[in-house]
């Protein structure tokens, strides 16, 4: 069975999105950011503000490959920027995976993401509207690389059954 991978902005969905398709096809689901903080025991918002944006980069590269390189089936919710830096992008196309981009518009990401920043340290410091600017501008600049994915899912409109209704299609 090929590795599924999950992809999108922060607050698009991923995790809720693959804990739900992990228990309805027996697959295990592990987050990527969940996973590089058990490895270096430290928490996203401490390893940026010790060791900076690029040292973070670096870690989610290298644990992104070790998921990667697993034998057994297996979920990857990837971190918003994963698919964005190094050549992630490329691993979004190997044909023993299949990556779905979960693809939220702005408002929907804004009014996900007020309620939801203080452990993610690109927009923890921002009220709504500076974060609607941030999130307009840096969608823009990240969907070249989201749109790597093999497949993409339109959330908006979706409930959870129904975006994940949609992965199984596709897995079908
Ligand atoms: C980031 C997204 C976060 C986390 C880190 C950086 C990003 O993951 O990896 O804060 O660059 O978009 P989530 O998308 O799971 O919030």
């Amino acid at each position: 069975m090929k590795k599924i991978i999950l992809l999108g902005y922060m607050g698009c969905g991923k995790s809720t999105i693959a804990k739900e398709l992990s228990k309805k096809i027996a697959v295990p689901f592990i987050d990527l950011d969940e996973f590089i903080e058990k490895k270096v025991k430290m928490d996203i918002k401490t390893i940026f503000a010790e060791k900076g944006e690029i040292h973070f980069r670096k870690l989610e590269h290298e644990c992104f490959v070790e998921l990667l390189n697993l034998t057994e089936p297996v979920i990857i919710g990837l971190g918003g920027g994963t698919p964005c830096y190094a050549n992630n992008h490329e691993l979004l196309k190997r044909e023993d995976v299949l990556s779905v981009y979960l693809k939220a518009s702005i408002d929907t990401l804004v009014s996900r993401l007020s309620l939801n920043k203080s452990n993610r340290p690109l927009i923890a410091n921002k009220n709504d509207v500076e974060m609607k600017e941030f999130i307009a501008t840096h969608l823009f600049e990240r969907s070249y690389y989201y749109n790597q994915a093999q497949y993409s899912v339109a959330v908006d409109e979706q409930t959870i059954e129904q975006t994940v209704g949609e992965i199984l299609a596709i897995l079908a």
